[in-house]
This record gives structure tokens, C-alpha cells and sequence, in this order.
């Protein structure tokens, strides 16, 4: 007979630790399957502080996966080496195996039509020093413009392109074949240069620095002029929260109103962590 999960109300409790963005949780056990207030919560206190984090998680991949779909429906990186699921992104990084592009400020897969809503990271092995990740309040990004470049901003929309993966693949026949393959799955999508978040209201600075390749409508000089500027925000430390990771560490994002940037500064050590990504919807 199928043993029956049992679903128990956890009374865990958020403390803010950045003054926009950012919080811990404290006292709540992620293993177990989440009962539906305790989810309630949980998720009203992501997007109330846009990066949550927790301590000493030992979630097997099953249970992460279970976590994951707990948010919503769960995507397949089309570029990464997976887990022991096709929804559990390993990302592996040591002396033969250096990182790729996650040390460059983004948020998940803009070049999805439907990018990533929220993104579940946990570490299994960290390094001794270095390895933090960074991440950005695009929200205060926005509120710091001044008006008049609020308003300029107002309508524009941007591309995106998966331009960083392209490197994967090899000029044989058998791999062009396969990136002709993706390119028409991820047919470049336009976001909005400024996003409304769905459930605050909020908005966001919507282009990053991995993905988005030129503002439309504007001349190449000025779409590379205020992509300079915008993709620039997140470096400014008022707007960012930084998180030190230890195994076990688990981090919670909303990509809809954050960047991120995982420090790469732990080369030739060995980082391994393991990440699920919620499907999102159209930004707007
Ligand atoms: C990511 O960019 O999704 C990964 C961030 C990290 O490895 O810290």
C-alpha cells in the first residue's frame, strides 16, 4: 500500500535580514511535504522579500523536486547536465569543469517566452572560502531611477537570445542540427524594459546582462547606451543581498523582481549545487 504523506502545519518564522529584499527562515523542516497554509505563507513571504533562505536542509532530490512543484509547474533547463531528475539542474563547478555564465547578473531564462518564475538552489558542497551569491531588488532599482527616465522607459520593450549557451555547441552537423532545433523552440521573445510584478503591483527593471541583447525600436548606439546603464543597476549595494552558502543552505527567488550573480571567485575548488525552476507566465 502507498504510505500516505502526512501534511502537519509548520510554525516557522521570517526574519528580514535585508532592508528591501532579502530573509531567513527559521524553524521549518523542507523535507516534509508542505500543508497548504504553511505554503500559503511561505510563498507570501518570498515575494513580500523577493530572496528567502534557509539552513541545514538535507533534501534528497526527490524531496526537492517535491518542493519545487509545490510552486507551480517545473521546467527542463534546455542547456544544463541533470540531476537524478530531468527538473534537478546539477550545477557542478571545479577544476575541470569552470563556470560558464552564472557570474554575470541575470535573472533565470529570459529567453524563454515564459521565463522563470521562481528558482529553489540548494548547496550540497560548498567551497571553504568564496562561492556566495548575490542578488539584486530590481524593484529598488526602479523606484531609484529618476522620474523623467521612468517615463522614458515606459513602453519599451527589449529582446532576449539564450546568446551564452550557443558557446555548448560544437560546428559539427550533429550539433548545429540540435542548436537550429532550440532556436526554434526559443524563438528570441521582447519583454517589457520595465515589468509589473502580478501580485504586488511593483515594477521592476526587466533586462539583464546575460540575456538581453537590444531595446527595440531605438538606433543600435542608443539601445547600447541604456543597456549599459540598466544592466548596470544591479551592481549598486544598496539594492543587493548576499547569501554565504553552507551544505544544506537552501535559497528561495522570485525572478520576477531580482537579479542574481554567483560569485566566481572559488576556481579550482569544488561548488556543487542542485536547483529546480518554476515555469513563469508573460511578463508585463
Ligand atoms: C543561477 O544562476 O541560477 C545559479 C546561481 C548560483 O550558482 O549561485
Amino acid at each position: 500500500m502507498a504510505a500516505v504523506l502526512q501534511q502537519q502545519a509548520q510554525s516557522f518564522e521570517v526574519e528580514q535580514v535585508g532592508v528591501t529584499i532579502g530573509a531567513e527562515i527559521h524553524g521549518i523542516d523542507l523535507t516534509q511535504p508542505l500543508d497548504d497554509a504553511t505554503f500559503a505563507r511561505l510563498e507570501a513571504a518570498l515575494i513580500e522579500h523577493k530572496i528567502l533562505f534557509a539552513r541545514n536542509q538535507a533534501l534528497t532530490p526527490e524531496q526537492h523536486v517535491a518542493l519545487g512543484k509545490r510552486f507551480g509547474e517545473l521546467e527542463v533547463h534546455p542547456f544544463h547536465r541533470f540531476g537524478e531528475a530531468p527538473q534537478l539542474m546539477v550545477l557542478d563547478n571545479h577544476k575541470d569543469n569552470p563556470v560558464l555564465s552564472t557570474d554575470v547578473w541575470h535573472s533565470d531564462t529570459t529567453f524563454r517566452e515564459c521565463p522563470t518564475k521562481y528558482s529553489i538552489l540548494r548547496a550540497c558542497i560548498s567551497p571553504a572560502l568564496g562561492g556566495d551569491t548575490l542578488w539584486a531588488d530590481m524593484c529598488a532599482a526602479y523606484d531609484g531611477l529618476a522620474e523623467p527616465m521612468k517615463k522614458m522607459l515606459e513602453g519599451l520593450t527589449a529582446s532576449h537570445d539564450f546568446q551564452t549557451f550557443r558557446r555548448l555547441f560544437k560546428k559539427t552537423d550533429e550539433d548545429q542540427a540540435r542548436l537550429r532545433e532550440i532556436e526554434k523552440r526559443l524563438p528570441n521573445p521582447t519583454h517589457p524594459v520595465v515589468r509589473t510584478h502580478p501580485v504586488t503591483g511593483k515594477k521592476a527593471v526587466y533586462v539583464n546582462a546575460l540575456f538581453t541583447t537590444h531595446i527595440v525600436g531605438v538606433s543600435a548606439e542608443e539601445s547600447m547606451a541604456l543597456l549599459a546603464f540598466l544592466c548596470d543597476l544591479p551592481r549598486t549595494p544598496e539594492y543587493q543581498f548576499r547569501v554565504r552558502w553552507k551544505p544544506g543552505t537552501i535559497v528561495f527567488w522570485d525572478n520576477r523582481s531580482t537579479q542574481h550573480y554567483a560569485c566566481n571567485d572559488y576556481y579550482p575548488n569544488r561548488r556543487r549545487m542542485e536547483r529546480v525552476a518554476v515555469a513563469g507566465d508573460k511578463p508585463f
